[in-house]
């Protein structure tokens, strides 16, 4: 079977971290780089972050590069009053001894699109910045991309402001230029996210756990419930990226609407908005460039997140 080639840019991220898990533990891509970007935190730290994991999963194989620090018309606004200053507070590993390359991250994403022979899958889980740069600076690419996978918006669900979810409303134009780029996009929102929980009283499946992938994911999750468990009285923790990343192993997992979706770039309360419009197709703003998720089989992503754990286990033992 043909691996799916595969770019991830996140932010990590608590979240980010156990979707980049997901996706080394998976046999279905050849994961040919990790690009990082302002978000949660700052790029430094977020790629410093991406160091650490892949240090942790003994995957230092797979280049990591730093991209854009800030939005593209605005300046950065972390996470921090989620993510900890570190951007993945809670869990302790060492300073990574691996460095990223030294290139601009839309050109490495350029270089690996422009010599991939299968169509190529792009995956966005902090701001959609070095994505939108991308597609703005090698339009002749795009043909060689087959979709794009984002942890992104929400149609009644916003956490950055009632409309706006944080990846979106941190860089609403690069969003815009990745819905107008007619590039079939696959948006997972809030309103799919806020469903694809850890439950706190699920936290024990990892921490029972001898291994330290399985402790990193527990710490990980401990840090993460302060603000989504004691201060936001989720049921458990929301597994925001790994959505974005589960659904290119299994998806099944996931139900959502074909739609014509679109950004707000310029409302004074609505900028970063997700427009998701799924009224009868000849009312719609304009032709459907996406799918927008709603639900997830909970059970089956929980267990898809335990059997990564335990695959890369095994790998670190081999
Ligand atoms: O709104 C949630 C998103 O913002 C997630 O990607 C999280 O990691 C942060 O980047
Ligand atoms: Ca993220």
């Amino acid at each position: 079977m043909k691996k799916i080639p595969l770019i991830i840019d996140c932010d990590p991220g608590h979240d980010d971290a156990i979707a980049l898990l997901i996706a080394l533990a998976s046999d279905k891509f050849d994961l040919k780089g990790i690009t990082t970007v302002g978000g949660n935190q700052t790029v430094e730290k977020t790629t410093a972050n991406a160091l650490k994991i892949l240090e942790l999963v003994g995957r230092t194989d797979v280049p990591v590069v730093s991209g854009r620090s800030n939005p593209m018309m605005s300046k950065l606004r972390v996470a921090e009053d989620v993510h900890g200053a570190s951007g993945m507070d809670g869990p302790v590993l060492p300073e990574p001894k691996t460095k990223s390359l030294n290139m601009r991250a839309v050109d490495f994403i350029a270089e690996q699109v422009e010599k991939s022979e299968d169509p190529f899958v792009l995956v966005a889980v902090g701001p959609f910045t070095n994505i939108g740069t991308f597609l703005l600076a090698y339009p002749h690419l795009h043909h060689k991309i087959e979709k794009i996978h984002v942890m992104g918006g929400g149609v009644y669900e916003g956490n950055r402001s009632q409309l706006a979810e944080f990846n979106v409303w941190n860089d609403p134009e690069s969003a815009k230029v990745v819905t107008d780029s007619r590039i079939p996009v696959h948006f997972f929102g809030l309103d799919v996210t806020h469903k694809a929980l850890i439950r706190q009283d699920e936290f024990h499946l990892f921490r029972q756990e001898k291994g330290s992938v399985f402790q990193f994911v527990a710490d990980l999750l401990d840090f993460y419930s302060i603000c989504y468990v004691q201060e936001r009285k989720l049921e458990g923790c929301p597994m925001h990226d790994s959505c974005a990343v589960a659904s290119l192993i299994d998806p099944n997992m996931f139900t959502g609407y074909e739609a014509f979706i679109d950004v707000d770039i310029e409302g004074s309360k609505t900028r970063g908005a997700c427009i998701v419009d799924i009224r009868p197709q000849e009312r719609r703003l304009g032709e459907n460039n996406g799918v927008f998720y709603m639900n997830v089989d909970r059970l089956r992503f929980l267990k898809l997140i335990i059997d990564s754990c335990h695959k890369l286990e095994q790998d670190l033992r081999n």
